[in-house]
């Protein structure tokens, strides 16, 4: 998450792709890339425009969308990059058969707040009220964006030690967010505000198969979540913010033997209240946490509705 919101001359992407190009139908879309700039262009062979590139989004593995500004206006470039397929292609939910214009081909405009909630969700500290400001925008998730502002914490620390005071533990939590101390239906919230809660979901839904990108939302939906969950079950239990996505499924076994049994000769018991398997001991997740391809991102998102997928049924929304 650390490097998800940066300006575009830190991109890996563009500096080891000097020239990416797609064509759908008529037009062009190009992004070139020399010297730390990246220039967007887009031509239908009679007219062409360009534009320097200013943000990015999304560090690339899935996607990496584009920004640019043209008189103190954000626009978002129709043409992405998505990792599986080391290219170009829309932007997800941004596909236009036939556009209107090369304006309208080129970009969306990013009006109102929109832009200020691209930054909130993945950049820190980009927002005072609810205005966007550039100057102070640390790009990527950092610390303070899930942590608090650590200032008071460090000023404190500070203060203490020219005192020739030492902080009691308890002292320095207390200053900043401790996100460990979060109930589990809180604690899924809390990665909810950027990944979408369950309100989110049933207030504005993304509609369909879709919604399996809001992984708080999937995970409520499953029987292993019960009523108020379980602490056992929250996104830390089985994510580290800290450290990279663990892409071999099998290393969450243990996360599901936590509480599910590993042999059905045993009985459910309140230290594990999950039944046992009978068709397999191992690799739950590629079984009970199925894969669905997002055509728009080229990409197979895992299903955090944990559940018995019969051959099939269709995705259960
Ligand atoms: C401030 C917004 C924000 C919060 C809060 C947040 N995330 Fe994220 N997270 C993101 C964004 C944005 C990405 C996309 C990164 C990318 O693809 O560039 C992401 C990506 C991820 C990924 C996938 C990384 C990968 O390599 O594919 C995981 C796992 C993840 N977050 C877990 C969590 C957990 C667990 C929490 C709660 C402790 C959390 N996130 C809270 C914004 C947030
Ligand atoms: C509510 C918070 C939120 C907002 C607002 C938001 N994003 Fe994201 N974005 C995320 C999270 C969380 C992820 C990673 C989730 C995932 O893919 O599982 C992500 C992923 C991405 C990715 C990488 C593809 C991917 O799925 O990982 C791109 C590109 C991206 N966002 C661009 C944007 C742009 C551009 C805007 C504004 C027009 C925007 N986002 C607004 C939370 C947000
Ligand atoms: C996406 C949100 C997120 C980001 C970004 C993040 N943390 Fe955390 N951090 C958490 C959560 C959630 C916990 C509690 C983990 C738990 O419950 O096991 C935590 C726990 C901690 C702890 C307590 C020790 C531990 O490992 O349990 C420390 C120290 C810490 N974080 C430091 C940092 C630092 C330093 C950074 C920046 C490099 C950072 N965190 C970035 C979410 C985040
Ligand atoms: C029981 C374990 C488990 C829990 C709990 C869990 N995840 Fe995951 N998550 C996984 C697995 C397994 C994958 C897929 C890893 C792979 O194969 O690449 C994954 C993948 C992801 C990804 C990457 C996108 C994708 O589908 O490849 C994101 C983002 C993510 N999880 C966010 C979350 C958030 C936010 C929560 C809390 C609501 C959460 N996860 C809770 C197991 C879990
Ligand atoms: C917090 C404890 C907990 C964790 C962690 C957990 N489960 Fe469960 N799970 C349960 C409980 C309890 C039930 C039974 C719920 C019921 O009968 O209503 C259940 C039910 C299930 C079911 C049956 C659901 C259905 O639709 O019939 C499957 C399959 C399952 N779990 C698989 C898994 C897998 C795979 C993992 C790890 C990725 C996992 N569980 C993690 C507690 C948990
Ligand atoms: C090869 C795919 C596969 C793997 C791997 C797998 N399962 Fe299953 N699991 C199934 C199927 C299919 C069913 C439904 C069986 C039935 O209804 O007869 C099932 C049923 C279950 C149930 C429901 C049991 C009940 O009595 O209601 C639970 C819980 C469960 N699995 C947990 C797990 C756990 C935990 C693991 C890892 C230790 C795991 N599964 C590994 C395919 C798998």
């Amino acid at each position: 998450m650390a490097r998800t919101a940066l300006p575009v001359a830190d991109s890996d992407i563009l500096s080891t792709h000097d020239r990416l190009t797609f064509q759908a139908g008529k037009i062009n879309y190009q992004i070139a890339t020399a010297g730390g700039k990246s220039v967007y262009t887009v031509t239908d062979g009679a007219k062409s425009m360009s534009a320097p590139l200013t943000w990015l989004f999304g560090d690339g593995h899935i996607g990496q969308s584009y920004l640019f500004e043209r008189d103190g206006n954000f626009y978002e470039s129709r043409a992405s990059y998505f990792g599986t397929v080391q290219g170009l292609d829309f932007t997800p939910g941004r596909k236009l058969t036939d556009p209107q214009s090369l304006e309208q081909a080129m970009a969306r405009p990013v009006v109102g707040d929109e832009v200020v909630r691209c930054f909130a969700c993945h950049a820190t500290g980009s927002t005072i009220g609810d205005k966007l400001d550039r100057s102070r925008v640390i790009p990527g998730i950092s610390c303070e964006a899930c942590h608090g502002p650590g200032l008071k914490h460090s000023l404190a620390q500070r203060m203490a030690s020219a005192e020739g005071q030492v902080l009691e533990n308890d002292q320095k939590t207390d200053l900043i967010f401790d996100p460990a101390k979060l109930s589990p239906a809180d604690a899924v919230d809390f990665c909810g505000s950027c990944h979408g809660t369950w309100w989110d979901v049933k207030l504005a839904p993304p509609v369909g198969i879709a919604n399996v990108r809001s992984q708080p939302y999937r995970l409520e939906k499953s029987r292993c979540w019960g009523k108020n969950g379980d602490a056992r079950l929250t996104c830390v239990a089985c994510h580290d913010p800290h450290q990279q996505l663990v892409r071999d499924t099998a290393s969450y076994d243990k996360n599901c033997l936590s509480c599910h049994l590993a042999a059905s000769s045993t009985k459910p018991s309140p230290d594990h209240p999950g039944p046992a398997c009978k068709v397999s001991a191992k690799d739950c997740a590629s079984c009970h946490m199925p894969k669905y391809e997002l055509g728009d991102f080229h990409y197979k998102f895992a299903d955090h509705n944990i559940r018995v997928v019969k051959p099939d049924a269709p995705y259960p929304e």
